[in-house]
């Protein structure tokens, strides 16, 4: 005859060990199910004495009583449990912060370009801006350039598989768009003119086939060279600031006379000497001039009643030494430990 306390030992057992409400389920077989030690001991109780069967048999549904009340306990706190981890994997957490979609940041490189806009718009000047595919006319001829000219060698220039051979290209510079906007409007012009410039360049540090200028254009009634080193001037201390100045060396353009390199104060060492400026003080940023008679001829602009200064620099190099930075070839990289930075 089985013990009926071994029973519930046994039963209290094996109801903690179930985890689950399935793992349950098959206890509750073994247990109580038809092959049941329970059931079995049931059974046998017909071969005792008959005197004491009754006292057996009370045990046993004791027993019996107990295992039931203790599956139900057991049951409820399985029900329970489970009922919890539901809830929770479905709970709407109103207290979580999705991080969003992360806001990139405006390049070097337009930031400058929106910069410089907005300096010279300070100083009473217009945003215009012209196509990066040009043809010859704009891009050298007008600006006093003929076919054949030396200076067309200044510029390394792709050319486009468009019409006849070498009529149609991508601009080298932005000044064709001084032509185009003398062409539309007539003076007097108060302009910049930024935009993208491609030349056939290998990349280097300071090189790159695609690359950025800023045009500058003024055609007034006596507008003198003076004027042109005061507006430069204004807008190298606008913007690097008070310790940055300005200087003109003579130089070369076929679109200006006289014309000349500006230089800024070298914003490495602030004009002391050091590698970057090769111990000169000053860095080269672009070039101007007064606009050449000849580029109003080819405009049927009066030279006589008008004058005006041109300028023209790269906004890529203005960004590489205000934000020192040793190789240009980052700009386009997408590096986004670089882009971050802005
Ligand atoms: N277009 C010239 C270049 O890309 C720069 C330049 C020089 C622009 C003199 C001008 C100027 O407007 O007057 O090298």
């Amino acid at each position: 005859m089985i013990d009926p306390q071994e029973l519930t030992r046994r039963a209290e057992q094996l109801l903690a060990e179930a985890t689950s409400l399935d793992e349950l389920h098959g206890v509750q077989v073994e247990l109580l199910g038809k092959r049941s030690a329970l059931v079995e001991a049931r059974s046998a109780l017909g071969k005792l004495d008959s005197s004491e069967r009754p006292a057996a048999g009370r045990l046993l549904q004791q027993a019996r009583q107990e295992i039931e009340e203790m599956l139900a306990q057991r049951r409820a706190a399985l029900e329970q449990e489970e009922r919890r981890g539901r809830l929770g994997v479905d709970r709407l957490d109103l207290s979580e912060v999705p991080p969003g979609p992360t806001r990139g940041t405006v390049h070097l490189i337009q930031r400058t370009r929106d910069e410089l806009e907005d300096v010279f718009v300070g100083m009473g000047f217009v945003v215009a801006e012209g196509p990066e595919v040009e043809t010859d006319w704009y891009n050298f001829e007008a600006l006093n350039m003929p076919p054949a000219h030396p200076a067309r060698g200044m510029w390394d220039t792709l050319y486009l598989d468009l019409g006849e051979p070498e009529t149609v290209l991508l601009r080298t510079h932005t000044s064709p768009v001084q032509i185009r906007l003398m062409q539309e409007q007539g003076p007097p012009i108060y302009a910049v003119m930024p935009g993208r410039c491609y030349r056939r360049d290998t990349p280097d540090a300071r090189h790159i086939p695609i690359f950025h200028q800023i045009e500058g254009l003024v055609v007034d009634r006596g507008i003198s060279f003076a004027e042109l080193a005061g507006t430069i001037e204004t807008f190298t201390t606008a913007y690097f600031g008070p310790d940055i100045h300005s200087r003109l060396r003579p130089s070369y353009f076929p679109f200006t006379e006289p014309s000349a390199e500006f230089e800024v104060t070298c914003t490495i060492c602030k004009g002391k000497g050091c590698r970057t400026c090769s111990q000169t003080g000053w860095i080269e940023l672009g070039g101007c001039g007064m606009v050449d008679p000849a580029v109003f001829a080819a405009l049927g602009i009066d030279s006589e009643d008008w004058t005006g200064f041109a300028f023209g620099f790269g906004i890529d190099r203005l960004a590489q030494m205000r934000h020192v930075i040793p190789d240009m070839r980052i700009f386009y990289e997408n590096d986004i430990r670089f882009l971050r930075q802005i």
